[in-house]
């Protein structure tokens, strides 16, 4: 069976550690969009893992897969390979010949477009990620099977990095050679070191599509892993401060060639309040003493860049449209323990706009900046021994009761509420892989 991890809010919901988990039980892990711009850090006996590619069951000697739908920056991929091999990880990789592949000058491109947009930017993780989907919809992408063909790799860029130079010098008037960046801009430097790439890659390139039906054929488990979160999806998200792929579930289908009937349960992870790196109006950001708890107890800084997150109240009409795009068949809510001390703790259960309310997200930005939240206040708890909360009877009734009328709103059962950072501090209440 296949189940599947959906962000439901703006990313760094605590994914990460809810697949680390799901991943002792599923028999393959695998990855369908996104690149190197997710973070995910996996503790296992005392030591630390930063993962940005590999998929992170394969620190669980699960088999890691990067599916069709993801963009791959090699020499970040080929690092994070060598490091686990490195400290003993027997790792077990494969990589669709489909995914397309982050060039240098996409990396380029991505920081120097971002300073021309202005109020339009993102405010991106600088990895290429955009740049790279464009020239994939645009139809001259590099696919990983390219790095194997020597001819048809140089072929392509010779077409495209002068397309790509031109842009840079002439649309946006930076000079790659004073700029620092001739040798993203020279096809005989990166057609020989992507071939290299490629030929390191090479015995884990295989047909995703095949190899996953394959295993769901035998009956085995496929845990689906999905980065950032549904409002940063490129269709359904806050266009245009979002990322440029598909975070919702019908990604996985597209980005590993899976039918959408495979895909049993799609559990969506949100956090008990809201947190965002990048640009674009939030209405429930906190630029007070409360926004500064939620970051220093909730640890809110980038795993990919550093970045302190804004933070706000949890947003009901975002998680809503969420639980719909999806149809979660469960959830799991992190970081309860984060809103210990605080009261009353507060949820935006709709919002006012032009006199009237909305209880979903609207599409247009101009009319989200204008959204005022219609708060719902709960009793606050403070002092909660989390380390000792095991169960969920123990979890105080005042949190107890927010998570129950979250659980209403969105209309899926939490199959777990995670109390603290640590893997055992993760109560579960239902296993995705046991569902009828
Ligand atoms: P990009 O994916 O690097 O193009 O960034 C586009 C937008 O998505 C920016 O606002 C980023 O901050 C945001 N973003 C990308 N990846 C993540 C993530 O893993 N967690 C949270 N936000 C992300």
């Amino acid at each position: 069976m296949g189940v599947t991890i959906v962000g439901a809010q703006l990313g760094d919901e605590g994914k990460g550690k809810i697949t680390d988990i799901y991943s002792e039980e599923a028999d393959v892990v695998a990855r369908f969009q996104g690149g190197n711009n997710a973070g995910h850090t996996v503790v296992v006996d005392d030591e630390e893992f930063k993962l940005h590619h590999v998929p992170s069951g394969a620190v669980r000697g699960k088999p890691a897969v990067i599916g069709n739908g993801c963009v791959v920056d090699p020499e970040v991929l080929l690092g994070e390979l060598d490091g686990l091999r490195e400290r003993g990880v027997d790792v077990e990789f494969y990589i669709s010949e489909r995914a397309h592949v982050i060039m240098p000058y996409h990396r380029v491109i991505d920081g120097i477009e971002e300073d021309a947009k202005g109020d339009m930017a993102a405010g991106t993780t600088g990895r290429g990620i955009g740049p790279t989907y464009e020239d994939k919809v645009g139809r001259r992408g590099v696919r990983v099977l390219d790095l194997l063909k020597p001819d048809a790799l140089r072929e392509k860029l010779e077409y495209v990095v002068p397309t790509k130079k031109a842009l840079v010098e002439e649309v946006f008037d930076v000079d790659v050679e004073e700029a620092g960046y001739a040798e993203a801009f020279d096809v005989d430097s990166v057609h020989e070191s992507y071939l290299e790439h490629g030929r390191r890659l090479e015995d884990g390139v295989v047909d995703v599509s095949e190899l996953l039906n394959r295993h769901l054929d035998e009956g085995d488990s496929v845990l689906f892993e999905g980065a950032q979160g549904t409002s940063l999806d490129i269709d359904h998200g806050i266009y245009p401060y979002l990322t440029s792929s598909n975070t919702t579930v019908g990604g996985a289908c597209t980005g590993t060639g899976v039918g959408a009937t495979r895909m049993r349960e799609t559990v969506g992870i949100m956090k008990a309040y809201l947190s965002r790196v990048g640009t674009g109006p939030l209405p429930t950001e906190l630029e007070n003493d409360i926004g500064d708890h939620l970051v220093e107890v909730g640890e809110e800084y980038g795993t990919t860049t550093g970045r302190r997150r804004r933070v706000g109240w949890l947003d009901l009409p975002m998680v809503r449209h969420a639980a719909t795009l999806n149809d979660f068949t469960g959830a799991v809510i992190t970081s309860i323990d984060v809103l210990d001390g605080l009261d009353p703790v507060k949820v935006c259960e709709a919002y006012s706009l032009d006199g009237g309310r909305l209880e979903r997200m609207p599409a247009d930005m101009d009319d989200w900046s204008r959204c005022e939240p219609i708060y719902r206040e709960f009793q606050g708890w403070s002092d909660v021994d989390w380390s000792n909360v095991e169960s969920y009877e123990d979890i105080p009734d005042p949190a107890r009761e927010y998570l129950e009328y979250i659980e209403d709103e969105v209309d899926a059962e939490f199959y777990a509420v995670s109390v603290g950072p640590e893997r055992e501090q993760t109560i579960i209440r239902e296993d995705p892989f046991e569902q009828p």
